[in-house]
């Protein structure tokens, strides 16, 4: 025998040596669910360690997140009001708007991203503008209000634009509207590749954006569909999105090797909502050892080809990968 792979993996220097894939606390963007109202620090049932926090309460968590060395946050808003089209969203005095401006004026150094999507604003729960007849979202409608959503997000000091809601065209509208208003320095990170996912149920009690009819299958896309999400992807690359992103993570490792081996855009996954709350309950129930569980995890994400890690885990990890 003279190939013997134990050889390698005996000294624990060596192993670390020999390590190909690697995390850094700089790979992840932490999400945040912001509500107006003061000192509110609200805990999700459903998602042990997530918060609603009022822009007080978000401020002071950016604290937290600095001293971790966490730069990067994704914000999604619930609005007091919501209504058909989603106002809070283009609005200057919109939720999100105003916690952009309070979080740049206190922490400049954050690297503020923005969620663009209207489920969280519209009274029917669903990602833009409905079409009363085919009974979904407008398309073309809708890619207007993401380019006011936008330009509001931009104008309020955000960092980069992720627009989430699977739109046809969405990037194009998105890079026109922002480019015509003095944002073409602005960064879109696309959820280019979004499938409609069981996985995102915990975040809809958190950010409260359960539609209230039907569902979001015909715009997210099927989940057994491998080429038509490469397609979904490259069309955000043509269209000019600057980051690419798979969503779900873990059921869709696949996905995330295929859209790196054809694109060498930057590519970042979304380890969504339910992903999360699976480890914290099995944590719970005392049947893994969580903290393992969760680095193998974001290796995994790492490993298949994510560059970028959008995660409630990010705090924990930085902890451990500071230690
Ligand atoms: C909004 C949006 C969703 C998520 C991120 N942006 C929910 C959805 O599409 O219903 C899911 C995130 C998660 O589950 O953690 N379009
Ligand atoms: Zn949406």
């Amino acid at each position: 025998m003279f190939t013997r792979f134990r050889r390698k993996r005996l000294n624990p220097v060596l192993r670390d040596l020999l390590q190909e894939t690697h995390l850094r606390v700089d790979d992840f963007i932490y999400p945040l669910f912001i509500r107006s109202g003061e000192g509110i620090k609200k805990e999700v049932d459903s998602m042990p360690g997530v918060f609603q926090m009022s822009i007080d309460e978000v401020l002071k968590e950016c604290e937290v997140l600095k001293s971790l060395g966490i730069y990067s946050i994704i914000l999604f808003g619930i609005p007091e009001v919501k209504d058909s089209v989603g106002s809070d969203a283009m609005c200057d005095h919109g939720i999100i708007a105003s916690s952009i401006r309070a979080i740049k004026e206190a922490h400049p150094d954050m690297f503020v991203v923005t969620d663009l999507c209207f489920c969280e604003y519209t009274d029917h729960g669903h990602c833009g503008v409905l079409d009363p007849i085919l009974e979904t979202v407008d398309n073309d409608i809708t890619l207007t209000n993401l380019q006011k959503q936008a330009v509001i997000h931009a104008k309020s000091g955000a960092d980069m634009i992720a627009p989430s809601g699977m739109m046809d065209g969405m990037i194009t509208a998105i890079r026109e509207g922002l480019d015509s208003e003095g944002y073409s320095h602005i960064p879109i990170m696309s959820y280019s590749t979004k499938f409609s996912s069981a996985y995102y149920g915990p975040f809809r009690d958190v950010a409260e954006s359960s539609p209230s009819f039907g569902d979001r299958r015909s715009y997210q896309m099927n989940p057994a569909n491998r080429k038509e999400a490469i397609l979904e992807s490259m069309a955000d690359e043509a269209e000019g999105a600057d980051i690419l992103m798979v969503k779900p993570a873990l059921a869709y490792l696949d996905i995330v090797r295929d859209i790196k081996e054809n694109s060498s855009l930057p590519l970042a996954v979304y380890n969504v909502s339910g992903e999360y709350s699976m480890l914290k309950m099995a944590a719970k129930a005392g049947v893994i050892d969580y903290e393992k569980v969760m680095i193998e995890t974001m290796i995994g994400f790492k490993r298949a080809g994510a560059d970028i890690i959008i995660s409630y885990h990010a705090k924990e990890v930085a902890k451990l990968l500071n230690k």
